[in-house]
């Protein structure tokens, strides 16, 4: 079980013309132990940012990130980590990519095949171990993305809009897919998603980020909907569409004015 913060979290990158750019400030975000808590928020505003943060990958200008309340320095080894571009090897079988954590780890050969197998079946590849990642469809490359992560196991999941690019039906498959996997693990997990309606399809809590520069946490809406969740059905019960239109109000208000400051002249 691990509880993961961000105290007072800022993140500014050099900009092209040498002067510093603010991508966010003073971000206050907790992910409590075995929860599922999502992020939106306008495009460009800092959701991958805070994820590579919280990976390790990229250290806070200003605050920190916490994970079970101790400072995190350098890379986060209790983070699996599904970015938000595939994270696939071209040049190394589908078994061979999901096998690679545990091959970094150590583990001998006969169990890394063997596990990466099992993870094979789970997530309905059976059969395309020997395959190269472009020869599958985005779907089957993004449940080998996810059998990748989940190898070995992480106790802190950070997925960065892993089913972004599908088609909606593969999409809810997936989601449910997710929850399956997810359901009883006792995982923390940190979801960033454009897509409103899958935060709260899939969280016990969304978390709206401003429209950047200095983009901070602006809205913290708990989603009460019972669970276990059929995500196939979900979307259309009162519970979930009244949910969605008092966040997209908030939403709807930062999406515009990222979308003004982006067409600003000048
Ligand atoms: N390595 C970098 N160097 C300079 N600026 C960067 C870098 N990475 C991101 N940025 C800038 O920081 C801001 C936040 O980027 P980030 O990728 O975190 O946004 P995002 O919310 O994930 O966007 P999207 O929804 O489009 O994926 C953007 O303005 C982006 O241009
Ligand atoms: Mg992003």
């Amino acid at each position: 079980m691990t509880d993961v913060s961000l105290a007072g979290v800022s993140i500014s990158y050099r900009g092209p013309d040498g002067s510093d750019y603010p991508a966010v400030r003073d971000v206050e975000l907790h992910v409590p132990s075995g929860r599922f808590v999502s992020v939106v928020g306008p495009t460009g505003c800092g959701k991958s940012t805070l994820l590579n943060a919280v990976a390790g990958l990229l250290a806070p200008t200003a605050g920190e990130v916490r994970v079970d309340g101790a400072p995190l320095r350098g890379l986060n080894e209790r983070a699996g980590y599904l970015f938000q571009n595939d994270g696939l090897l071209p040049w190394k079988t589908v078994l061979d990519n999901v096998a690679l954590g545990l091959r970094l780890r150590g583990v001998p050969a006969a169990e890394r095949n063997e596990r990466a197998q099992a993870w094979l079946r789970r997530v309905g590849l059976a059969g395309f171990e020997r395959s190269y990642p472009h020869q599958l469809s985005g779907g089957m490359r993004r449940r080998t993305s996810v059998a990748q992560t989940w190898i070995v196991d992480p106790d802190i999941l950070l997925m960065d809009e892993p089913f972004g690019a599908l088609d909606v039906q593969t999409r809810q498959i997936m989601e449910n897919e997710l929850l399956g996997l997810w359901t009883g693990s006792g995982k923390t997990v940190l979801f960033v998603t454009h897509d409103l309606d899958e935060a709260i399809a899939l969280s016990d809590e969304v978390v709206l980020l401003s429209a950047g520069p200095a983009s901070h946490v602006v809205g913290r809406y708990p989603i009460e909907l019972p669970r276990p969740r059929d995500l196939l059905n979900i979307r259309t019960q009162p519970a979930f569409t009244e949910t969605y239109a008092r966040i997209w109000s908030d939403l709807r208000e930062e999406v515009m004015t990222s979308y003004e400051r982006a067409n600003q002249p000048g």
